[in-house]
């Protein structure tokens, strides 16, 4: 089983939206996958709520109790990704901790990026595998993708190729229960979570 976190200090960066998306994206390329969610405003659990019984189903767990979750979790699915709070160094411990790959969620723009720095302190002390992802890209953004990645990487942290553009395909599905590839399944924003769950699921083998 795999175990991908996707942390950030920053809120709004994207977090529930890579979390639900990757998730989805492996479920449709069958592997059974889950997410649990230990942020306290509960945002994936609503989404799981919204989207009755379609997988992947989306847990609530308290930080303290993610390990003994994804034991749980193990015996059902091949794939956890865990969905953390802003703010919230411990429950991003905890997260890293449990974790294979971690997923570093950053909109491309200086205050966002300036928020990495704690998380690279973390992720540091941890030695995990850990990628920026950056989310909400403008199109045709390609010098503030350059930029970004090299901020990234003054920080010591790698960034994945794969990126998310603003697209409003992620936001209206996410806000009924749904993944971009449901509201439009050959739209940029269905295929770049596919890509991006095809480039970490590489990443995981
Ligand atoms: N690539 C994108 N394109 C368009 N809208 C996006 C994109 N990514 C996120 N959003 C929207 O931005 C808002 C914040 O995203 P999200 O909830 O995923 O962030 P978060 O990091 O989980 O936030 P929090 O720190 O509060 O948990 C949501 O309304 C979401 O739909
Ligand atoms: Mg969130």
């Amino acid at each position: 089983m795999s175990v991908i976190a996707v942390v950030s200090q920053k809120g709004g960066s994207g977090k529930t939206t890579l979390a639900l998306h990757l998730a989805a994206s492996a479920v449709q390329a069958n592997q059974p996958a889950c997410v649990i969610d230990t942020d306290p405003q509960a945002t994936a659990a609503a989404w799981g709520d919204w989207r009755g019984d379609f997988l992947p189903v989306v847990v609530t767990s308290p930080p303290a109790r993610l390990a003994r979750t994804i034991t749980n979790a193990a015996r059902e699915v091949d794939v956890v990704v865990i969905d953390t709070p802003p703010h919230a160094e411990a429950a991003m411990r905890e997260a890293i901790k449990a974790a294979d790959i971690v997923l570093i969620p950053s909109r491309p723009r200086a205050f966002d990026l300036h928020a990495l720095e704690a998380v690279a302190e973390l992720i540091e002390f941890s030695r995990k595998s850990a990628y920026v992802v950056l989310n909400a890209v403008p199109s045709g953004a390609t010098r503030q993708v350059a930029e970004a990645s090299a901020i990234a990487k003054g920080l010591g942290l790698q960034t994945c190729p794969v990126t998310f553009g603003e697209r409003a395909d992620f936001h209206r599905s996410s806000a009924k229960g749904e993944v971009a590839s449901e509201i439009d399944a050959n739209g940029k924003a269905a295929l770049e979570a596919k890509a991006l769950w095809k480039w970490v699921s590489k990443k995981l083998a």
